[in-house]
């Protein structure tokens, strides 16, 4: 693996856990999902038995509580490996999947090993690892898939971040290949491949080609949550870049827009990227999402009441989603993804807009 030092890498992590959760020196979150345009049909006649209403889905092999996953957050700093443990910790107690921070530096400092076989903290929940699309083009896959069978894992998230690497100092700048080497990296890979932006969000024409790479799930990550692009505008010595960072506070896809215009009917959505409340989770499969993450609010919790504060969290989450199914007679998630809902107006024109956008017949740029 090419690139940076360990010592970058564990000071690079440090800073962005620091950056996410110090609420009052620091603004991560600049835009809004949409999904507050999606509305489900209340039932006063919902015609269940509450006792049957089962938030349990399917998810890499397992059988998992609730439609929700911890999204693939930060290791490689020694508070990140604390973070993790705990995070997995959570994922256990909830009966739910959990990502781990990228793996990168694993390549560099062998020896934190220890700290990424979170299979002991969460033996019952899918954990999956997680890399940068944009090392794939350059670096053998051999040693990942290699590392991957170590840590015992259920599956690996590949996160595409531009934006991210665009004003982190010292990123990668060039994104040529990363589609060819994610298809060879999936056609080889030992465990499922869930393809994950970092919160701008997957196109609905790039859903398609990853779906048709192989990715067992594609996670649309998009906009009104976490904004890389503020957080390592935080971490720039240049003020110019800096600068630069505050005019994409709006960038990306919001989340619910995507789905939206990925539409229901494609399979191995999944959705993220600032869902916050059991509700937000709601509207995400309502839109046809086969789960749900979240990053920034299971870190949070965390660090305010640890991990009974993030168990409670998610004990929450279930309520609201169990609860919400019942109120629209679904006993099942995959009734909820198929229940009558509406959209507003506009988030429904802007979707039909946003699917339209590649009809010109014309795929050169
Ligand atoms: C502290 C922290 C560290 C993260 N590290 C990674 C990472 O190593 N790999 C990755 O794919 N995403 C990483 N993410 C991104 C999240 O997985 C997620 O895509 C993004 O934060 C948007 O979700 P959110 O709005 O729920 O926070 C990290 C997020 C946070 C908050």
């Amino acid at each position: 693996m090419s690139g940076h030092s360990a010592s970058e890498m564990s000071r690079r992590k440090a800073q962005h856990l620091e950056i996410c959760l110090d609420g009052d020196s620091y603004t991560v979150e600049t835009a809004g999902t949409r999904l507050s345009e999606v509305h489900l049909v209340h039932h006063a006649l919902p015609e269940l038995d509450t006792a049957t209403v089962d938030t349990s889905i399917e998810f890499l092999g397992h059988r998992v509580a609730m439609p929700v996953f911890i999204s693939s957050m930060t290791g490689g700093s020694e508070a990140g490996y604390q973070t993790n443990k705990d995070l997995a910790t959570v994922a256990q107690e909830l009966g739910i999947p959990v990502g781990m921070g990228s793996i990168r530096i694993l390549f560099r400092k062998p020896e934190v090993l220890d700290d990424f076989l979170l299979k002991r903290y969460a033996p019952d929940v899918p954990v999956f690892a997680n890399i940068g699309a944009v090392q794939l083009p350059d670096t053998p896959h051999e040693p990942v898939f290699e590392m991957v069978r170590r840590l015992e894992v259920d599956g690996i998230a590949v996160h595409l971040n531009p934006g991210q690497e665009l004003f982190q100092p010292g990123g990668d700048r060039d994104f040529s290949g990363v589609l060819d080497a994610l298809r060879r990296f999936i056609d080889r890979c030992p465990v499922p491949v869930l393809v994950k932006e970092t919160g701008f969000g997957i196109n609905p024409r790039e859903v398609r080609l990853l779906r048709d790479a192989g990715a067992a799930y594609v996670n649309v990550a998009g906009a009104g949550g976490t904004n890389w692009v503020r957080v390592e505008a935080y971490r720039q010595e240049d003020p110019v870049i800096a600068a630069a960072a505050t005019e994409f506070d709006d960038w990306g896809l919001p989340t619910g827009l995507l789905l939206a215009a990925v539409g229901r009917d494609t399979p191995g959505v999944l959705a993220s990227g600032g869902l916050r409340t059991g509700m937000d989770v709601v509207r995400a499969l309502a839109l046809g999402a086969e789960a749900a993450g979240m990053a920034l609010p299971f870190v949070r919790s965390l660090k305010t009441g640890g991990v009974a504060r993030a168990v409670d969290f998610g004990r929450r989450l279930k309520y609201v989603i169990g609860t919400a199914m019942a109120l629209t007679g679904c006993s099942s998630v995959a009734g909820l993804r198929r229940a009558p809902l509406w959209v507003d107006s506009r988030l429904r024109a802007d979707a039909s807009a946003l699917a339209a956008a590649w009809d010109t017949g014309d795929e050169t740029r």
